[in-house]
């Protein structure tokens, strides 16, 4: 296990009716702007209690950040912000608009004269940010508790990252029963990010990160035997609050703790976002099944304890790698995200070409847990999804 220091300061609201506790955690009298998407947020409640909690505090709204946020409506909240001299941001919904928040909260606080998309990519310090809290709605990007935003600019087909410590949201309030609404196609994608999140930080090779191990087996095994449930039965109130709490614990910090991580995964699917819209889930479950086959080599040991742990298969280290590769591909395909490229009308070639170009043009040329991915080794990977 690789030395480490482990800090995550977002206060955590989980069940029902903790959206109350936003009376405490913003002062009265702040000026709010609350942030939410296309309008998911008035048909769950949240958006009526998110009023009623901050009955006293002035809020000024921004609403239609899409998903995969894009800096230009972005920057519209930016400039209503900064008119409205907004001192806090609730960001009500998904990944995409608790990240839209992220960099909302870090551009209002930026030096006007500096251009605020040199934020995303980490090519600029950040000196300060406004305070975030989020209200979480769709669990699986574990945003809302912590440091990282994924921002896209469309025009140039850019999809990029950024960290840092002062967009970690002060709080965030998980009640899964704003999850009620998700239809199906959210809630598959949401158990396959949360699931490929742990993947990451778990399928390298064996660290000595025993207790991290453990905790990634768990995540595994509960959106295993909660996710199909979640999808059949969303009124099932068990699985619902399971699938919410493992996708918060997915991306929390604590399974990558000490680990080799590899996120090529996450890298071609920003990709394929950026060229073809395709969910974020969804380029991730066409992307992992040939990645693994592609690096079994490096990799088999670590899948043949993924494979006896958590889908109890037998055999010696090669036959469970493979299986375990299979198991993984049927359990997306269970989730209703499917994993092959021509079910989204994109044509592998096509795709392969245009990743390998992309990854280049933005410097991921040295992928995975080794670092020696290229682009040339994903264009492969793309190629066989
Ligand atoms: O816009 P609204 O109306 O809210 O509708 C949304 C959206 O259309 C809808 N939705 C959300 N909650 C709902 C609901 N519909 C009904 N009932 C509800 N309770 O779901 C749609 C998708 O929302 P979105 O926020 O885009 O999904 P997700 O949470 O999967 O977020 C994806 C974004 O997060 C980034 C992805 O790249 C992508 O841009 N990621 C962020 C990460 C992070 N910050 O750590 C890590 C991830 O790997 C990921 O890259
Ligand atoms: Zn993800």
């Amino acid at each position: 296990m690789k030395p480490f220091t482990f800090h995550n300061p977002t206060r955590i609201h989980f069940g029902a009716d903790q959206i109350a506790r936003l009376r405490d955690e913003v002062p009265a009298g702040s000026k709010v702007l609350l942030v939410y998407g296309g309008g998911s947020i008035k048909r769950n409640g949240a958006y009526d209690q998110i009023c009623a909690a901050l009955s006293d505090c002035s809020v000024t709204e921004f609403a239609g950040i899409e998903p995969n946020p894009e800096f230009e409506t972005l920057m519209k909240a930016v400039t209503l912000g900064r008119e409205q001299q907004i001192d806090w941001i609730i960001a009500a919904g998904g990944g995409s608009v608790i990240d839209g928040g992220k960099f909302i909260a870090a551009a209002i606080a930026l030096d006007p004269a500096l251009d605020p998309w040199l934020i995303v990519g980490n090519k600029i310090k950040l000196e300060r940010a406004l305070p975030l809290g989020a209200v979480l709605t769709l669990p699986a990007t574990g945003s809302e508790s912590n440091q990282a935003s994924v921002v896209t600019r469309r025009a140039t087909q850019d999809k990029m990252s950024f960290k840092n410590p002062l967009v970690f949201p002060r709080f965030a309030v998980l009640d899964p029963s704003f999850s009620a609404t998700l239809p199906a196609r959210q809630i598959g994608n949401g158990v396959v990010d949360a699931f490929i999140h742990t993947t990451e930080q778990y399928l390298t090779w064996p660290a000595g990160a025993l207790i991290q191990d453990r905790l990634a087996e768990g995540i595994l095994q509960t959106l295993i035997e909660v996710g199909p449930t979640a999808l059949a039965k969303p009124e099932d109130e068990t699985a619902r609050a399971n699938v919410m709490w493992a996708a918060n614990q997915a991306l929390f910090g604590l399974v990558g703790l000490g680990q080799p991580q590899d996120w090529a995964t996450h890298a071609i699917g920003h990709e394929l976002t950026a060229l073809y819209g395709m969910d974020h889930a969804q380029t991730l479950a066409v992307t992992l099944p040939p990645l693994l086959r592609a690096t079994l080599a490096d990799k088999q040991a670590k899948l043949a304890q993924y494979g006896r742990r958590v889908w109890n298969l037998q055999g010696d280290d090669a036959s469970v790698a493979e299986q375990a590769i299979v198991a993984t591909q049927d359990f997306f395909e269970r989730m209703g995200v499917a994993t092959r490229l021509d079910a989204y009308g994109v044509d592998p070639a096509d795709a392969a070409q245009k990743v390998a170009e992309q990854l280049t043009r933005h410097g991921r040329d040295k992928l995975g847990e080794h670092g020696k991915l290229s682009p040339a080794d994903c264009a492969r990977i793309v190629a066989a999804a």
